[in-house]
């Protein structure tokens, strides 16, 4: 039976433009995506842009220009970057859009049970845009490890969230996998963090923070950038102008390793505060590194995705950074990579099998096998089913790397020289299917390449293309 499925990205600050990390959340979604649609599912595909606080605010300062036009400038990028990847979200939402900052609001309202006012003297980490423990603070001597920036002394009134009263449900449903946190190894980590978490600061003072929602009720106060972007995935569904059970629970939320804390404690704590179900799977990747180093302004090794695309175009993109980056660990980035997963694999495995198979299923007259239904795959399911995306684009990958020893094997132009048309057919004709069987598997990681793969050994005369689907370089 048909379910609806919902699927969920993280919302980029837009202080700057998209580096090819930011592409992550939206390849593993869309792969997720393609997969539902194909198992007959209706989809809903969130992105948007997280464009309040004062980290964007001085950015656009130092940039002389209006917050406004700065934000709106930058998340433009991401957008046209989201096009560009080929992902379509049915649902994009901007934290400054007017219908999210007034149900922002009024989701504050409804957590008001558990929001009190109280003063906060400690640290800051204006890049994280989060409050550091003083134990954290000792253990890091004074410095963000993640933004390299001293930790700023906050002395101030705010308002806080009492996430004390959640913390019992909360560890039950990740214990229980009723939220099922993936991988499992950061799982342990979230309810390590669960235990220790205080209750959270969720304002700031009006003049310390001004780029934000205000406070309800309060004009002094305007609401920590956390809780009005954590919002998003259910404000951009309606909530709570409208009913959005037909959507939530989410089936997926996808999110940096380095973000998951927010996802995995106020999150949670803010639905059960709302009375709304628990998201059923979170799950945090890796971080996109550059030659084994973290990527960096300062380092000046930040790598803009829409050069990567242009080397060798989507289909080459998608590959590397769905295969070569395992789901949920730190992959690396470097040209002479690329490079190599391009011209070996890309172009050799897949490629010249293609190229071969076309060029010799021409010369032997076979039909296309147009009304051909691939074969379903348990074992590819069962990786899919459990969001382990990189591992089932290995197993694909496997078909396609048998295909090419089975071709070596079955020699069918030696066949074709003997004059032993029936077994070339037949030869030619397993290959063919093994093939389509293959671009079933690789369809939602590749979608043009599947696209073109079928168009080839679906048509009625089967011809290699005039360019190679991918041209060595
Ligand atoms: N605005 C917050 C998210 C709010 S979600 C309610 C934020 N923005 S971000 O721009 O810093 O990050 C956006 C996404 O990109 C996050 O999932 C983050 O983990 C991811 N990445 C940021 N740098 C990355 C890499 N180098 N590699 C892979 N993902 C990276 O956090």
């Amino acid at each position: 039976m048909s379910k609806n499925v919902y699927v969920t990205t993280a919302i980029p600050y837009v202080n700057g433009a998209p580096h090819i990390g930011h592409t992550l959340d939206y390849l593993l979604a869309d792969t997720y995506v393609r997969y539902q649609k194909k198992n007959g599912n209706t989809v809903r595909l969130q992105a948007g842009t997280d464009e309040h606080g004062n980290k964007i605010f001085k950015k656009a300062k130092e940039n002389n220009i209006k917050v406004e036009e700065y934000v709106a400038n930058n998340s433009k990028k991401f957008q046209d970057l989201i096009k560009k990847l080929g992902v379509e979200p049915t649902d994009f939402v901007r934290t400054t859009d007017e219908a999210h900052e007034k149900r922002v609001q009024e989701i504050w309202r409804r957590l008001e049970d558990h929001i009190y006012k109280s003063s906060y003297e400690g640290w800051y980490c204006e890049g994280c845009e989060r409050f550091v423990p003083d134990s954290e603070y000792k253990e890091q001597n004074g410095i963000c490890p993640d933004h390299q920036k001293p930790y700023e002394k906050l002395e101030e009134e705010n308002y806080y969230f009492r996430i004390a009263d959640f913390k019992d449900q909360i560890k039950e449903a990740i214990e229980k996998d009723e939220l099922k946190i993936l991988p499992e190894f950061r799982k342990k980590e979230m309810l390590k963090l669960l235990e220790d978490t205080p209750d959270v600061s969720i304002s700031r003072p009006k003049k310390q923070l001004s780029w934000g929602v205000p406070v309800p009720g309060d004009g002094t106060q305007v609401m920590y950038v956390w809780l009005d972007a954590l919002s998003n995935y259910i404000t951009v569904l309606g909530y709570p102008d409208k009913d959005i059970s037909d959507f939530w629970p989410a089936e997926l939320q996808i999110v940096g390793k380095d973000i998951l804390r927010f996802h995995s404690i106020i999150w949670p704590a803010m639905l059960l505060g709302l009375g709304l179900p628990l998201p059923k799977v979170l799950l945090s990747h890796g971080h996109v590194q550059t030659n084994g180093e973290k990527m960096s302004k300062s380092l000046g090794n930040v790598v803009d995705p829409l050069e990567v695309l242009d080397k060798y175009g989507l289909p080459a993109f998608r590959y590397y950074f769905l295969r070569h980056a395992d789901t949920f660990l730190d992959a690396d980035f470097t040209w002479e990579k690329y490079d190599a997963a391009y011209n070996n694999e890309l172009a050799n495995d897949l490629g010249n099998l293609v190229q071969r198979l076309a060029t010799l299923c021409k010369k032997n007259n076979i039909v296309g096998l147009f009304d051909y239904q691939p074969k379903k795959d348990s074992s590819y399911c069962a990786m899919m089913d459990e969001f382990y995306f990189s591992k089932a684009f290995d197993y694909a990958w496997e078909k396609v790397s048998d295909l090419n020893k089975h071709i070596d094997d079955e020699k069918p132009w030696t066949l074709a020289k003997e004059g032993k048309t029936e077994q070339v057919v037949k030869v030619l004709t397993s290959l063919v299917k093994d093939l389509l069987d293959a671009a079933d598997l690789l369809e939602p990681f590749l979608p043009e390449t599947a696209e073109k793969i079928n168009q080839i050994f679906k048509s009625e005369n089967i011809a290699p293309p005039e360019t190679p689907l991918f041209p060595k370089s």
